[in-house]
């Protein structure tokens, strides 16, 4: 994958870059936490399926300005609400979204 030099882990076995995840971005007391993340990892796996990352990555195949880079997880979230309505509107991927209505859904 092209995208997978700007998502490591470290020595010491931590997911970097840190200031990407959600376990920065919210407090440690917050619930709601592990949920929000199991939830991107799962939306990351159909991101790749997909074929999203192929342009929404640094690598920036299809020259977007501003490009959006959906896979890290803060910039995800960030994007969440205009996602749903790029996937309904079969307006991602281009040309004409996602084909199977199941999928899509
Ligand atoms: C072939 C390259 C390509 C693929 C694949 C792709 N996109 Fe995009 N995406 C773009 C470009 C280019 C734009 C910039 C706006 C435009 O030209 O429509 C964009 C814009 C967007 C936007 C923001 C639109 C706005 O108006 O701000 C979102 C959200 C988005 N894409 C999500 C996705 C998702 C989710 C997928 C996978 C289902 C996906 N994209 C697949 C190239 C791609």
């Amino acid at each position: 994958m092209p995208n997978r030099k700007w998502i490591w882990t470290d020595a010491r076995g931590k997911k970097q870059p840190y200031v990407t995840l959600y376990t920065r971005l919210f407090s440690p007391s917050n619930p709601h936490v592990a949920k929000v993340d199991a939830a991107y990892r799962a939306f990351e796996v159909k991101l790749r399926q997909n074929a999203c990352v192929v342009c929404h990555s640094p690598d920036n195949a299809s020259k977007q300005n501003p490009l959006l880079i959906l896979s890290y997880p803060n910039q995800a979230l960030s994007l969440r609400h205009e996602t749903v309505r790029q996937i309904k509107e079969k307006r991602m991927p281009p040309p004409a979204g996602i084909f199977d209505d199941q999928e899509r859904q």
